[in-house]
């Protein structure tokens, strides 16, 4: 630290700025006279996307592991994998001479239509912080540093370099940024990278309440700042900001800029200090871990092997997977042949090798009989002939099993989708051969939801496979063969069709704006509160065996919010194969100031059982667990009374309810003001003691001079009723002739007392 500070007292203004801006696109700029060294960045999230020459503007990247893409990796719901991959990464990062990796990305899934999806965790935030934090320890914990990304608010292609996400703030804080705040918090990244769009009105990378205020005051991060590459505008306010490193260089002018500005006196000198001390920690602290060497291209494949098919999610099983050898098997589609494992854009990776899922399919299928069809083209044109010799071969063959990728077109980084369908070759494909094969099983590799309403009736089973890695054709193949048991949940919700999602009304935005008019409501909030049937709902998947639930117990039945509580549950392998189930646990509030969400997710847990094995499982539940954000009194805050902890196998699937009493621990502010309803006054309990005396005063005035019993029926209607929704000022101006003073003095007596009882 004292080196750094010392470093930078000898470092000239001219040699600060250049820090602050890259010396190519993926390296920082040296001060050779002071021993300062070059540290190089890369690509992300899931593999290791080093371009041969740094200093270069070549996109040739030498080859790395090609991990399984953020959906299929959430899907796995554990967060303990995702650390072991995480090492792999480092390993890799190390061998190819990279001193921070470019992930992960850790933004919301607000529409399935999101382009860049693939490479996000979840719709749900406690389950995205939770599986960044294990990816993010698990790079780091070898001396490589991770950049968590994109920081906040990105989650559209559209326009994605300017558009204004408009996020109300009770909105930003309940569900874009913890899952920031988690990874900041527990995993410490090296470096965040701000996003490309404004949020509310200001550029990410100028927001200064966004970078400062939350991320590095609130949350108490240390690492450095980078923009995304190429979302500085103004690098002076981006400073100002907090943002510290601007990527990617070189940008001569932007150090002239900063040069200028604090000779100017535009800029303090200190600001410019204080984001060369975080690029300073995060240069020397990279330093540490030599680079070089080799990893172990085979086990890093298996591992890629391992993950992929933890996270394949079966969807649908009418008892024909897993699949018997000994049989005719009609293996139909591209994808069977040209595995489609991950997206396209800047985490695309340079695999060390590929498994093909054909070929992993020969391997292992023993005596089955095997037979190929194209099924569909490459491109988007139409062909019947692809179908019809699909159908021929269907037809001879015992089963049928489609290997199904959305092709990139569809979905890729820098464009989102707009809709949520295969291809019409594809469904078509899918509908014919189902016509003539009764056993029909559909392989899908996608990095989002796709409809299925127009053939999922006619098929058999369905295997989620996701953006599944280099190794994923290997496991597909583990999967439908039961070598390995699906394990997989959804990290997202399935909808029926596009207009049932959450921000349909509010998406892509337009004149440069997006509105998140949906606020809280995204992914199962949304379909819970709206009673909307979904395809397949958050949480879900199936397996070859079967769990039951037994002897739900809680820590407590009232308790303190601080205090939390753990759930506890037994979960019997009810099947005859070994399996893995994960265990959800959503919180229900029963009564709230503000509107909650019907259920959130605030737990989970994922455990292996042998065929007839019991394990109890145990959940944490702390105060965030049933705490919600007000923004009136800018914090999270709890409430007294009851929850309903659920606990389930999926969102719709709750095997057991407890009922919990909860004391709040905090001792809120009172926020009455003149502008205060009645309703807010008697709601809160100092000011329903100086309200009620009032109220009944006002009742019997009300009485007489409209008549009827307790209530005024004179008017047709119940005047207190309508009372309670009017400021207590606008009620006393009515009443102003019965009362001994004016109506403001009364209700500044009023404040003054509860405000003194604070
Ligand atoms: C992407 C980032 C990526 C960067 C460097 C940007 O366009 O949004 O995710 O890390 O490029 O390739």
């Amino acid at each position: 630290m004292n080196d750094i500070q010392s470093l930078i007292a000898q470092m000239t203004l001219e040699e600060k700025a250049a820090l602050c801006t890259g010396a190519s696109a993926w390296t920082s700029t040296p001060v050779e006279r002071l021993g300062i060294p070059e540290m190089t960045v890369s690509d992300g999230p899931h593999g290791v996307r080093r371009v041969e020459d740094v200093h270069s503007l070549a996109m040739q990247s030498l080859p790395a592991t090609c991990f399984p893409t953020a959906s299929a990796l959430a899907s796995t719901w554990d967060a303990d994998l995702l650390r072991e991959m995480g090492t792999a990464l480092a390993e890799e990062a190390i061998a190819l001479n990279v001193d921070v990796l470019l992930g992960p990305g850790n933004n919301m899934k607000r529409s399935p239509l999101g382009g860049r999806n693939f490479e996000y965790f979840s719709e749900d935030p406690y389950l995205a912080g939770e599986l960044a934090v294990g990816l993010i320890d698990g790079i780091q914990s070898k001396g490589i540093g991770t950049s968590l990304k994109h920081f906040a608010a990105n989650n559209q292609e559209f326009q994605r370099f300017s558009i204004n996400a408009e996020v109300d703030e009770r909105t930003l804080r309940e569900i874009y940024l913890p899952a920031f705040e988690k990874a900041v918090k527990k995993a410490k990244p090296w470096t965040v990278m701000c996003a490309y769009n404004k949020l509310n009105d200001e550029y990410c990378s100028e927001n200064h309440y966004l970078l400062t205020d939350i991320l590095k005051k609130e949350w108490g991060f240390e690492g450095l700042v980078v923009s995304d590459w190429g979302a500085v505008h103004d690098r002076v306010a981006a400073l100002k900001a907090g943002l510290d490193w601007e990527m990617p260089g070189p940008q001569d002018w932007r150090v002239k800029s900063v040069v200028k500005a604090v000779r100017a006196g535009e800029l303090d000198e200190a600001i410019l200090d204080e984001s060369v001390r975080c690029i300073l920690g995060v240069v020397f602290k990279a330093q540490q871990t030599p680079k070089g060497g080799t990893f172990d291209v085979e086990a890093h494949h298996e591992l890629a092997r391992r993950v992929a098919s933890e996270g394949m999610v079966l969807l649908k099983n009418n008892g024909l997977l897993p699949l018997k050898d000994h049989q005719h098997i009609a293996v139909i589609g591209r994808a069977a042949e040209s595995a489609h494992f991950q997206g396209g854009g800047s985490s695309h990776i340079n695999p060390t090798r590929v498994a093909v899922p054909f070929k992993e399919l020969q391997a292992q299928a023993g005596n089955a009989e095997l037979t190929y069809a194209e099924g569909y083209p490459v491109d988007n044109t139409f062909s019947q002939e692809l179908i019809d010799q699909a159908v021929t071969l269907a037809h001879a063959a015992d089963v049928a099993v489609l290997y199904i990728a959305l092709p990139s077109y569809k979905e890729s980084e820098g464009y989102d989708r707009t809709d949520l369908d295969l291809t019409e070759q594809q469904v078509a494909l899918i509908q014919a051969v189902a016509k003539v094969q009764p056993k029909t099983v559909v392989v899908l590799n996608n990095g989002a939801p796709v409809a299925m309403s127009a053939w999922i009736d006619n098929v058999t089973a369905i295997l989620e496979a996701w953006m599944m890695g280099q190794a994923g054709g290997a496991a597909i193949t583990d999967v439908l063969f039961g070598k390995v048991n699906p394990s997989g949940k959804l990290a997202e919700t399935y909808p029926l069709k596009l207009s049932d999602t959450p921000a349909y009304l509010n998406w892509p935005g337009a004149a440069g704006e997006v509105r998140y008019g949906e606020g809280l409501f995204i992914g199962y909030r949304y379909y819970d509160a709206k009673g909307i049937p979904v395809l397949f709902p958050f949480g879900y998947g199936l397996s070859y065996t079967t769990f039951a639930y037994s002897n739900p117990k809680v820590s407590a039945t009232r308790f303190k919010d601080v205090d939390g509580l753990t759930v506890t549950v037994d979960v019997t392998n009810t099947g005859k194969v070994a399996g893995k189930e994960i265990v959800q646990v959503y919180v229900h509030d029963h009564k709230s100031e503000l509107v909650r969400p019907e259920k959130e997710l605030k737990g989970f847990t994922k455990v292996e059982l042998e065929p007839g094995e019991t394990k109890t499982v145990s959940i944490q539940l702390d105060f965030s667990a049933f705490a919600y954000y007000h923004p009136k009194y800018k914090q999270w805050i709890t409430e007294d009374g009851e929850f309903d902890l659920l606990i389930a196998a999926s969102a719709t699937d709750i095997r057991h309810t407890l009922t919990v009493t909860l004391e709040s621990s905090l001792c809120l502010p009172c926020l009455l003001d003149k502008e205060s309803t009645i309703r807010e006054w008697t709601v809160d309990p100092r000011g329903s003691v100086v309200i009620t005396p009032i109220l009944q005063k006002m009742g019997e005035t009300s009485r007489q001079t409209f008549g009827g019993d307790g209530g005024s029926e004179g008017m047709g209607m119940d005047i207190m009723e309508m009372f309670l929704d009017m400021p207590l000022l606008s009620v006393l101006l009515f009443q102003q002739s019965t009362l001994p003073v004016p109506a403001d003095e009364m209700v500044d007596g009023l404040l003054t007392k509860v405000h003194d009882k604070n």
